[in-house]
């Protein structure tokens, strides 16, 4: 078992002279889920995207302690998996390149058995060979959540988890969350009331963009 931390510290994030949220302070920790909730426009995606790494706060700071060691951030990938409307999917390579891909970029070894289980897991393992151009949305949307567990992360963010998931995705994804390592942290981003179940506590940004930008 591991021990994750996330603390947040008066993380403020602003775009130019645009103040998307300040003074967001929390801390989430090994087997706990959080829903970050909000109107459109409010910061939930561009929070995820901080956290994963992929984009710089403005001010405050944020840190993730791996048994009680600070995790660097160019090493934040390598225990996030971030399920996102912004990822970018290969479309012209196959499903199974794609993640090939992935577990490539992160510099994990998988042999095709490996990445043809996770196939089965999202259900595409019938669709493994196609081009991701002639996917369907939700069938991207399942690329995603293959490729955001391929390296079997201890954090897991999903920003609108269930958009464009059909019944049996969206029982995918119940179960994923239900499932998810006892010893991880889930973040759930959505404005969607049927995706709160997946979290103990909730966050509204829209308590946090009060502050003036001078
Ligand atoms: N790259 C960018 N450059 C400038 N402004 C941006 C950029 N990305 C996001 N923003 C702005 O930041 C604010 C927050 O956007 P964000 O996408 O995080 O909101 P959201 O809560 O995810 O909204 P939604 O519910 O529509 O998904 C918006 O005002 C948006 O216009
Ligand atoms: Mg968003």
């Amino acid at each position: 078992m591991n021990k994750i931390d996330l603390i947040v510290t008066n993380l403020k994030k602003t775009f130019n002279r645009r103040l998307v949220f300040d003074g967001l302070n929390f801390e989430i920790k090994s087997g706990e889920k959080l829903i970050i909730t909000g109107k459109n426009g409010s910061g939930k995606s561009t929070l995820m995207k901080i956290l994963a790494g992929v984009l710089t706060e403005s001010a405050g700071f944020f840190q993730y302690i791996l048994n009680d060691k600070k995790v660097d951030r160019e090493n934040i990938y390598q225990i996030v998996g971030l399920v996102s409307p912004y990822l970018v999917l290969y479309d012209e390579f196959t499903a199974f390149e794609n993640l090939k891909l992935f577990a490539r970029i992160r510099n994990i070894k998988m042999s095709d058995e490996e990445i043809n289980q996770i196939l089965k897991k999202v259900g595409l393992f019938d669709r493994r060979n196609d081009l991701v151009r002639t996917y369907s949305s939700g069938m991207k949307q399942r690329i995603k959540y293959a490729s955001a567990i391929l390296h079997n992360p201890l954090v897991l963010l999903l920003d609108e988890p269930t958009s464009n998931l059909d019944l049996d995705g969206k029982n995918f994804v119940d179960e994923l969350v239900e499932d998810f390592r006892s010893d991880g942290i889930v973040l759930v981003a959505t404005n969607e009331s049927q995706d709160f179940k997946y979290g103990q506590n909730i966050i509204n940004l829209d308590n946090f963009h009060n502050i003036q930008v001078k």
